[in-house]
């Protein structure tokens, strides 16, 4: 009896060992279908062709940020300085013509001696004044700036005159304006302060 009890344990044993080495058998081969999978993640093919699709689209990003870079080139567009303005017929006495106001920043005065232009920008602090024609003078919108027709400041904190702007007749018979070249009050008797017509 007691050598059957001993020879059923020992069958017991051998089956407990027999799994355990299946189970064993198992997590070995699960842990090397891991391993195989993770080492096929950063396998030598894996990583070459990973480093050409990353280095493919730096290059790429590259192209497209300059093309997108080259649609806006640095180029600062300026009028000319220089402009005809018709001929002196065309301006009646006593006229303040602003056609030139908006492209070149000139006023262009007729009065009974000739012509002058007035480079539309404040003293004070460089805005551009209106001519209020109602009332025979030029205003600052900023801080109220007032300019006699001749461009001489009166009223507000202008420090000084408007600018004058260098005019002469081409040899066309027009009028010709330069804004590059500018007279400060005081110099306004200089030859192309002034257009004597
Ligand atoms: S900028 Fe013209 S009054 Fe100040």
């Amino acid at each position: 009896m007691a050598k059957e009890k001993k020879e059923q344990s020992a069958d017991d044993l051998a089956i407990v060992e027999a799994r355990r080495r299946a189970e064993q058998a198992i997590e070995r081969a699960k842990r090397e279908r891991e391993r195989s999978a993770l080492g096929g993640l950063w396998s030598r093919r894996d990583f070459f062709g990973r480093l050409s699709w990353g280095g493919f689209a730096v290059v790429s990003g590259i192209s497209l940020l300059a093309a997108v870079r080259s649609a806006f080139p640095r180029v600062l567009f300026k009028p000319p300085s220089t402009f005809k303005a018709g001929l002196p017929g065309d301006y009646a006495i006593g006229e303040v013509s602003e056609k030139f106001k908006t492209e070149f920043r000139v006023w262009l005065v007729r009065d009974a001696q000739g012509f002058y232009g007035i480079f539309a920008k404040c003293t004070h602090l460089g805005c551009t004044p209106l001519w209020l024609a109602t009332e025979n003078k030029f205003k600052c919108p900023c801080h109220g700036s007032g300019y006699y027709k001749d461009g001489v400041n009166f009223e507000g904190p202008a420090p000084r005159p408007m600018d004058r702007v260098r005019i002469t007749l081409a040899e066309d018979g027009q009028i010709l304006v330069d804004v590059g070249v500018q007279y400060k009050f005081g110099t306004w008797d200089k030859p192309g302060a002034f257009l004597r017509v």
